[in-house]
Parts: C-alpha cells; structure tokens; sequence
C-alpha cells in the first residue's frame, strides 16, 4: 500500500493523522501537487492511497475510513454522520476561509466565514456533554474534524471568537501525538503560510455555492477548474500596468566576466552536478543535471540576480582508467577526449555555462589537499585498516561502482558497492553479500590496507544544526530532504576518503603516500577548483556564506554526498565555506518503460539528439515538460511527438503565429492602435496571473509547473482570438476594425511577453520570436519587477518584422522509425554471440564488449543503418560546402543546380538510412 501526499495540502494532513493513529504498515510519498497518481482522473488528484489490489481510493474521508477498518475499527452511524457534514459543510467554508487567509490576506474577515459551522460544532459537543464526537473515546470523527480545522483553529491571529466545547475538543484531540506529528508534516511548522503554494494552485471558491450543489467535492483539486474571476479593481489594475508600458523598466545589464558577488545584490550561485568524464551522457543524466541548472540560471539572468553558473567534468577514479584501458589511451587522454565530448553536446544543447572546467586541474590539488590538511589538523580524519574488494583476475582493488552484489540492508541483488539504487542508502563495498567484479564477474577477494576516515559522527552535531536551518528557509526538494533525513536516521559513520588507485588527487599526507582522494571526497571540491579557474577571486563565491545563495542540482542518488558528505567536509574544514542552500534533485527519467543503457543501445544519449533532424529547443522543450519532478517519469517518442504537435505547433506556434500575421497582413505590419474594453482587461489580468504564477514557481525552481503556465497563457490567447474573430472583423466597419485592431495588439504583446517567459526554456526559439516581432531589447526587462508585470511594450505604431511558423509537425512515421532506431532492438537475425552471454548485458561496461563498440552495434534495424548514415551525413556535409562555395563564387546556374541535386539526393539517402521519411524539411524558427 503506497499513500501519496503533498506537502501544504490541507486534505493530506487526516490521511496522515490517521496512518499514525492506526498505525497501518503504508509507505508514504511525498509528491507535487500537480502530481497526477490517479491514473485515469481527468486531473490530479492528492491524497491517493494506492491499495494492495491496485486500485485507488482519492477521497481523503475514504482514505481515513479504510485505514481505520483495516485496523480493525469499524466506523459508527454516527460517525459517518460527522464526516459527511465534515466533508459537505464544513470543507466548503474552510476552503473559503482559507484562501481569504492564505492568498488574499484578508485573515480578519475569516471568522464571518466559519461561524456557522463553528456554532453548530460547538453546540453538538455541548450537548452531547461528552469529550468526543462518537462518545467517551476518540473516533475517526474527531481526526478527520481536528485536522480539518487545524489550520485555522492553530492559528490565533484569526480570532474566531469564542466556542469553548470546540476548543476543549480540540486541545483534547490535539493532545495526541501523531495528530500534531502530522500537522508538523504538513505544514512543516509554517502555520497558514505553508499551504500558500497549495492554495494557488486551487480555483477560487465561489462563496457560498458549494453548500447548495451537495455532496461537494472534499478536495477541491477534483472539481472542475472554475473561469478565474477578477475583480473589476484587479482588471482596472492590470490595465493601469499595462499602460505604463516599459518605461519605467530597469534595463537588465550584459554578462560581464568574471562575475563575482555584489553588495545588495542577490548573488545566486549555481552548480550542476559535474558529469562523469568516461561516458556520454543521457538524457535523463542532462534533465536531471545541466538543463535544469541552465534553465534556472537563465531565469535568474532575467531576473537581474547576479548569478555564477559553474560546472564540468568528474574526471578522476577507476572509471576513468578503466575507459583508458578499454581504449588504449592514457586516462588523461581519455579525459581530454570525453570532456570534449561533453563540451560540444552541451554546446548543442545551449546550456548556458559561465564556466565549464574539469577536476584534474591543479587548482583542484591545490584546494583539496588545503582541505584535507584543515581536516586533519582540526581533528576530523581517523586512520583505520579497512578491508577492500580486490579483484586478483583484474588485478587490482575494486572501486565501489565496480562491485555489484545484494544490498546488505533491503536485499536488493543489483546494489553498487557504495549505494544501493532502491533502498537508497550508502553501502561500505564489504559489507555486499555475493560480491562480484563488475568487470569480469569473478568473485574479489577482501584485502586489507590502511586508510584515512572523515569522522562524520563527531561532525553529526554540527551537520543537523546546520541542515536544520538550510532546509527550512532554502528550497530543497522533498527527496533531498527525505533522503538526507532518512540517512541521518540510521546514523553517521566515518566514511573512507582514500583509495588505493592511480588516477585521482594524491594524498599529501607521508603515510599515504600511494593513495589519492575517493572520487566522492574530491569530486565536490570540484565545484570550488572549477571556479577558481575562472576567477582567482574565487573565495569571494565560496568562502562568503552571508552574501552568498547556493543551489546545487543534482539527480537523486547524488544528494547524500551533497547533504551530508561534502557539507561535512566543509564543515570541518572551519574555513567559512558557503555551504548548499537549496538543493534541487530530481527523480528519475527512465527511457520508454525501461531504462537508459549505453550498453544494450536503448536511450538518446546527449550526441544522438542532434542526429534525429530535430531542434534542441524542442528536446529541451519536451524534457522540461516530462522533467521528473517529484516522482520519476519516462521519456516517450510518442508523447513527445504528441506535445510537439499539440502544445508546441497547435497552441504556442499558432497563438503567436497567428497574432504576428494578423499584424502584417491586416496592419501593414504595425501594431495597431488599442481601445481595451472589459474583455480584454480581463485577459490582462489572467494573463498577469499566470505570470505571477510562473515567477513563484521559478523562484521555488519548479521548473515542470511554471512551464504549463506559459502554455496557459497561449491557450487563453487562442481563445480570445477565437472568440473575437479579427480576420471578420477587420472586413467590417469602423467600431469593427478598431475591434480587430485591438484584439491583433493585445495578442502580438502576448507573444512578445511569451517570447521572454521562454527565454529560460526554449532560448532559440525566444530569440527567433523576438526577431520576428522586432522586440525592442528591454522586453526582457518585464520580468524584473518583484512579482511581475504584464506590460504593453509593442505599442501602437511599432513595426514588426518578418512572421514565419515556429515549430514543425513531427510525423508518425518519423517518430516511429527514431523509435526502431533508439529501442535498442537487436536485428533477429545478428549473429553476435557476446550480445547473449549475461556479462556483456548486465554489465555497464562489459570487458569483452567495449561500451562504445556495443551502441555502434546497433546495425541495420528496419533499415536503419547508423553505419551507412554516418558516412552520408559527412558527404552531405562535404557536398554542403561544396555548394556554398560555389554559390559564394557565383558559379555558373548549371553547374550550381546540378550539385544541389546531388546534396538533395544524399540528403534523401540519409533520411532513410536514418529511417526517417525522405523529405524532411529543416524545422524553421530556430536560428544559428
Ligand atoms: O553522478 C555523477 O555523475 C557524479 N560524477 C556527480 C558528481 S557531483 C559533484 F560532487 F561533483
Ligand atoms: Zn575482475
């Protein structure tokens, strides 16, 4: 049984009472609120509890019931009774009320709201003259009741006046752990405040409605979204700000290197988990890492925050020599070669770095060893003998990734030597029962060696002193916060920060001479080299706690080494080291229903995306929109075609599309003068709304959720251009033309504003726009004002450029042959033995089958030939330059059209060698 809840969700806080209080065996998940875990609810919906049988139940007083029945307590006549008032009368009112307080700030005027209620509770207690609702002990009635008002009756400030049975009732209820345990859970000490992003989330309750259209939904995210009502003040409001246009905007400034913290200036620094050097990465590794970093990165850039964006390549440990060996390279060719690689899928990818350095630097020696020397001069590393995995076929010690056995903890037969992927925590290579060398299979055997420790346990204190105040003012993640607790749960202990191995940082102390630092010991100090060799004023970024933000983003499995491991070491270091403040880590994206896996070629890997013809914008696009928030989620070539055509080219490309042609076919090309009326002051105001919506959730990095809101917004634009006809209208009279004119101007200031808002996600693609609609550079700025403003900046009489369609329909039959070609499938007649021998399968990197001979393996699926098109792609390249050269020496016509024939007809070759369908036409709207 799996219980989903979110945090600040009002409705999870009785589920969780009552697990507590009946004490049921459930695990529970913490997820988004946009997390859809019923699967065939139109919307989601949260509490969920997912029963053994795999149904679901996702009415909150449902869940309560149940797990009082499986705990044996069948619920009273009467007790039914109060939870049906429960979840008809009351929730109505508190919904209301709630959002008053929460969202409107109008906390005083909540008691008119709940005094019905209230009185009627007050008056059942009194006379029922017993301390409970069902009699003389405590009922489901009572949880459910308590931790429907708990928000409002914990909250003194609300002054609800006087009902004393309800108050004695609720102090008794109250006084039992697990209900206040799961209002700490909920609401996370943050009182009425810590709902707010829930409450934003919910459509505004109409006042008093509900109670006549029984029985009303308990949890509101059920109910169909309601139209968004404004008030005339608020439509008023927002055509004030419009009209202000960017006048009084701010001008963001450019870049200027070396960006270093500024007084009295939001001084953001960002990292992304430094990939690994020795592979290629996934999409899944670059969701989780780069692209997210990027993504927030180029936000705060538009914010005006003075933001550094560092990352790079992990370049150190067995991996590495490993790869060297496999490819007959010394490890720091190897590492040369891949960070390379890196570099240019990144490249591709348009991450935006201020930097992107590597680990084998000397800066990287310089301040690891400075480290180390600080811990152990403050005490804090330990000497032991330690017994290490040594593989006597390979002839070497085994590095932790290098050992595969059972987790010793939860069983789990695929756990690595130094975690186990499903129970999550961290493993002493050792301590895995059936050990095998992930290299050769061959079973290691345990060799003894002297070591260096980091005495986590005597940094214990210290650490939750700290993380207590990190998680409650940052913004971590559930899992982090999760995983970080559940480690700290079964408690510290000393972690080796030495390794018997070549190629790493050297250990400077005498007695370890042999040794270099474990890869995850030195790895995170990479973060510290990789900027101080952008800026030999390095330390003003990391040894500047006060002035200084931190956001690490990572994928799950790295956030022990950052929450716990690396902060120690800094910790102990005493050396004034800005520590993590928010820490953003993903879940994972797996690939169609499987996994990613290099060695059995299933997956896009960060160098074949731009093989497929298809735009990065657009894989950045679609990975943003499936960005595993919250809870693991799966690339698709079918949903990603499906979000291509549908959100991408039939509601973004068409809204602004359309708003631009109407410019230049009704308007000879200038935006129109506008007369705004009721309607479209309306649309002003959503579409502020949503702006605001986007910002709050940006600023809380959730990256997936704002970018619905900018779908949002093209969606309401689509409507209102629907509604209002202008391409009728400008065929009419005066009154009509000026309609058009106003509705053409409003929707072209909408896709500029959209323009900007997809400068973080889709940056080519917002540039093309901003080209299109020749948007005056301070476009941008409207982001800048503290919660956001829609503002008019293409005003009447401004000159648009030329309009042309954004996105490209992905195909059916294109989708389908990437499919073939990424799937992994292996021909049925291939004759590869090695393929079938479970070593070459199960290991990531198998000895016998390099890791990059078995992706190029994948020969001939279907017709797809990666081999052939290789060759194709580089003559269609070299047949390219052929052309443009002549072209730029003004061949003669003839000759000119007879090798553009020729490019034409291996272009066509390569398509079906790619299995794509033969006449694919470039996607336009992305510029180089
Ligand atoms: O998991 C990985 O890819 C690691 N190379 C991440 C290291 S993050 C940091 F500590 F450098
Ligand atoms: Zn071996």
């Amino acid at each position: 049984m799996k219980l989903f809840v979110s945090e600040g969700n009002p409705h999870c806080l009785k589920v969780l009472a009552a697990l507590e209080v009946t004490g049921v065996q459930c695990s529970v998940q913490y997820v988004n609120h946009e997390e859809k875990v019923v699967p065939f609810l139109s919307r989601p919906v949260l509490p969920a509890l997912l029963l053994p049988s795999g149904l679901h139940l996702f009415s909150s007083n449902a869940i309560c019931r149940y797990l009082f029945e499986v705990s044996g307590q069948e619920s009273s006549e009467l007790c039914n009774q109060w939870l049906e008032w429960e979840a008809t009368d009351l929730q109505p009112a508190l919904l209301q009320a709630l959002h008053m307080a929460v969202l409107q700030g109008k906390g005083s005027e909540v008691s008119k709201v709940l005094q019905g209620p209230l009185k009627f509770l007050d008056q059942s207690l009194t006379k029922g003259g017993k301390p409970y609702l069902n009699g003389d002990t405590v009922s489901l009635a009572d949880l459910v009741l308590w931790a429907a008002l708990y928000p409002v009756l914990s909250d003194s400030s609300l002054a609800l006046g006087e009902h004393k049975s309800v108050n004695s009732w609720f102090d008794r209820v109250a006084s039992i752990h697990s209900c206040l345990s799961a209002a700490q859970k909920v609401l996370q000490g943050k009182g009425l405040q810590g709902m707010k992003s829930y409450m934003q989330r919910q459509p505004a309750p109409q006042s008093n409605q509900c109670r006549d259209t029984q029985p009303c939904n308990s949890n509101p995210a059920e109910g169909e979204e309601g139209e968004r009502d404004f008030s005339e003040e608020e439509m008023e409001a927002a055509a004030l700000t419009w009209s202000k246009g960017l006048s009084t905007s701010p001008v963001v400034t450019d870049r200027q290197h070396p960006i270093l913290p500024q007084e009295g200036k939001r001084n953001i620094l960002v990292t992304s988990a430094l990939p690994y050097v020795n592979n290629v990465p996934h999409l899944g590794n670059i969701i989780g890492c780069v692209l997210s970093a990027d993504v927030f990165s180029r936000y705060g850039r538009l914010r005006d925050w003075n933001l550094l964006f560092v990352c790079g390549t992990d370049e150190y440990g067995t991996a590495t020599e490993n790869k060297a060996r496999e490819e007959g390279l010394t490890p720091q060719l190897i590492c040369d070669k891949y960070h390379a690689v890196h570099s240019s899928i990144y490249k591709w990818f348009q991450i935006d770095f201020d930097f992107f350095g590597r680990t084998t630097t000397e800066k990287q020696t310089e301040i690891a060893q400075n480290i180390f020397w600080r811990l152990h001069k403050n005490g804090f590393l330990v000497e032991d003998t330690v017994e290490q995995l040594r593989c006597e076929n390979c002839q070497r010690f085994l590095a932790d990734r290098f050992v595969e056995g059972i987790c010793p903890h939860c069983k789990y037969p695929e756990a690595r030597g130094d975690q186990c992927d499903k129970c999550g925590r961290l493993i002493n290579a050792v301590e895995l029962r059936e050990p095998q060398c992930k290299v050769c299979r061959q079973t290691p055997v345990i060799r003894s060696s002297k070591h260096l420790f980091l005495d986590l346990p005597k940094l214990e204190t210290q650490l939750e002193q700290w993380l207590e105040k990190s998680t409650s003012t940052g913004d971590w993640t559930a899992n982090a916060k999760q995983i970080t607790r559940s480690w700290l749960r079964d408690g510290l202990k000393p972690r080796c920060i030495t390794r018997d191995l070549l190629w790493g940082t050297p250990v400077p102390h005498p007695d370890f001479k042999e040794k270099v630092f474990y890869v995850w010991f030195d790895a995170p100090i990479g973060y510290l080299s990789i900027t101080a060799n952008y800026t030999d004023k390095w330390e003003k970024w990391w040894k500047n706690p006060h002035q200084v933000e931190l956001y690490n983003f990572m994928a799950k499995d790295n956030v022990p080494f950052h929450s716990v491991v690396f902060p120690c070491s800094l910790l102990g270091a005493q050396d004034n080291y800005t520590l993590v403040n928010h820490l953003v880590a993903t879940e994972y994206l797996n690939y169609e229903d499987t996994k990613f896996s290099k060695s059995r070629g299933v997956g896009v890997f960060g160098d074949m995306a731009k093989d497929t013809g298809i735009p990065a914008d657009v894989w950045r696009f679609y990975l943003l929109y499936v960005r595993p928030e919250g809870q693991d989620s799966a690339f698709s070539w079918a949903d990603m075609a499906l979000k291509n055509n549908s959100e991408l080219l039939n509601n973004l490309g068409n809204f602004i599309n359309r708003a631009g042609m109407f410019v230049a076919k009704f308007f000879e090309g200038c935006v129109p003068v506008m007369e705004l009326q009721q309607e479209d002051k309306r649309l002003l105001a959503l579409v502020g709304w949503e702006l605001q919506q986007y910002i709050q959730l940006m600023d809380k990095v959730k990256i997936r959720d704002a970018l619905k809101h900018i779908l949002n917004i093209s969606r309401h634009g689509n409507q209102y251009i629907q509604v209002n006809e202008p391409w009728k209208k400008i065929k009419g009279g005066d009154t009509e033309r000026q309609r058009a004119g106003t509705v053409t101007g409003v929707s072209v200031n909408i896709a500029c504003l959209l323009s900007v808002m997809l400068m973080p996600y889709m940056p080519a693609v917002s540039q093309t726009i901003r080209d299109q609609l020749n948007a005056p550079q301070s476009c941008v700025n409207t982001m800048l004002q503290g919660t956001g403003t829609f503002v008019c900046s293409l005003c009447a009489g401004h000159r648009i450029g030329t309009v042309s369609p954004l996105f490209q329909k992905l195909e059916a039959d294109q989708i389908e042959a990437l499919k073939k070609r990424f799937g992994g499938q292996q021909p049925e007649d291939e004759p590869s033995k090695e393929k079938k021998t479970p070593q070459s399968t199960a290991s990531p990197q198998p000895a016998a089958v390099p890791a990059t001979a078995a992706a190029d393996e994948v020969a001939m699926v279907n017709g797809v030939d990666p081999e052939k098109a290789k060759q194709l792609t580089q003559a269609v390249a070299e047949q390219g330059d052929k052309v443009r050269a002549l072209k730029a020496q003004k061949a003669e016509k003839a000759v000119i059209t007879a090798e553009v024939a020729k490019l034409l007809d291996l272009k066509k070759q390569l398509a079906l060698a790619e299995g794509k369908s033969p006449e694919p036409a470039p996607q336009k709207g992305k510029k180089k």
